[in-house]
């Protein structure tokens, strides 16, 4: 592994609370409803939110090489929250949300926090500018939750979790979303393999990934080389990628089954069918496993 921590908070983090705000905002039916998103945003963000002008400048400006990936955003949340709620009915009641950054689950959803712990981890800039912005919009800490700081390429999960009183006897939900691909391969693997070696058996996973160059067809070629020297440019390069049908061998080798590889192609069909006007850029795949009793 690599240090590579980050002494600011995340910008990518960031986008993509202002990314479930727009969304929830901007819908009537939304996929993902995120009424905190808002809150959790910078000054600047919240004044271009607030104006449809400015949004669009933003969007067809700036964003402008981001823009078609931005539904994996809010598709992704609903994905993780979708297989949260299935865990929970078989009684999985630790959560953990690695690369938390502004999530705001703990707050949008009341009716499953009371049945759970969370643990939120994150790097310390970015999970100190969340709880300042907290803070601010007067959100109270909610009891149930532990703020884990911890810089991944440098600790493993398990250590961190265990400073703040994991139970590793009892299975678990870990939500891996808008983190791996800014990992390398070797800390993904590493990270998985301790999901499926230091947690209790029926402990599922969920998390997104970037598909491989070379499986990512040839429309979607320009977008993937934009999008990467964006992200880049911001200073949280894209490290990993995989080719898409060779993640559920990959998972099967390092312990996990029951594996949903929903590959990037696949997702407009699942979560799209109502909304006509939006397209899923097949180049973010999601999946969800369980390791092996
Ligand atoms: C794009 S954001 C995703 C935030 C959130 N999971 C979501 O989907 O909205 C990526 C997050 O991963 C965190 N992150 C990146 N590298 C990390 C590392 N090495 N250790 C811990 N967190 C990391 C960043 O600080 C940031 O909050």
């Amino acid at each position: 592994m690599h240090a590579r921590e980050n002494k600011s908070p995340s910008k990518t983090a960031e986008l993509v609370a202002a990314a479930r705000a727009e969304h929830t905002r901007a819908t009537i039916a939304p996929i993902f409803e995120d009424r905190y998103a808002y809150a959790m945003c910078g000054r600047l963000w919240r004044t271009i939110l607030s104006s449809r002008i400015l949004l669009l400048l933003v969007k067809d400006g700036l964003l402008r090489n981001l823009r078609p990936i931005l539904p994996a955003i809010f598709t992704r949340a609903r994905f993780g929250e979708d297989c949260l709620e299935a865990a929970m009915a078989e009684g999985v009641d630790q959560y953990v949300i690695i690369g938390a950054g502004y999530d705001t689950f703990a707050f949008r959803r009341p009716d499953l926090m009371e049945r759970l712990t969370l643990y939120e981890l994150d790097q310390k800039a970015t999970q100190e500018s969340k709880l300042h912005r907290m803070r601010l919009a007067g959100m109270e800490v909610p009891k149930s939750v532990r703020y884990v700081q911890a810089d991944l390429t440098v600790e493993r999960l398990q250590d961190a979790l265990a400073r703040e009183g994991f139970d590793f006897s009892r299975p678990a939900m870990i939500s891996w979303f808008g983190v791996t691909y800014y990992l390398d391969v070797d800390t993904v693997r590493t990270t998985l393999t301790s999901i499926a070696r230091d947690m209790a058996p029926g402990t599922t996973v969920v998390f997104d990934y970037l598909a491989d160059a070379e499986w990512v067809p040839e429309e979607a070629q320009p977008l993937l080389t934009r999008a990467t020297a964006f992200v880049a440019r911001r200073g949280e390069p894209w490290l990993s990628s995989f080719v898409p049908p060779d993640l559920p061998g990959i998972l099967a080798s390092l312990g996990y089954e029951d594996i949903d590889n929903l590959e990037p192609d696949k997702v407009e069909e699942r979560y799209f069918a109502q909304y006509p006007d939006l397209k899923y850029a097949p180049v973010i795949g999601l999946c969800r496993a369980r390791t092996t009793p």
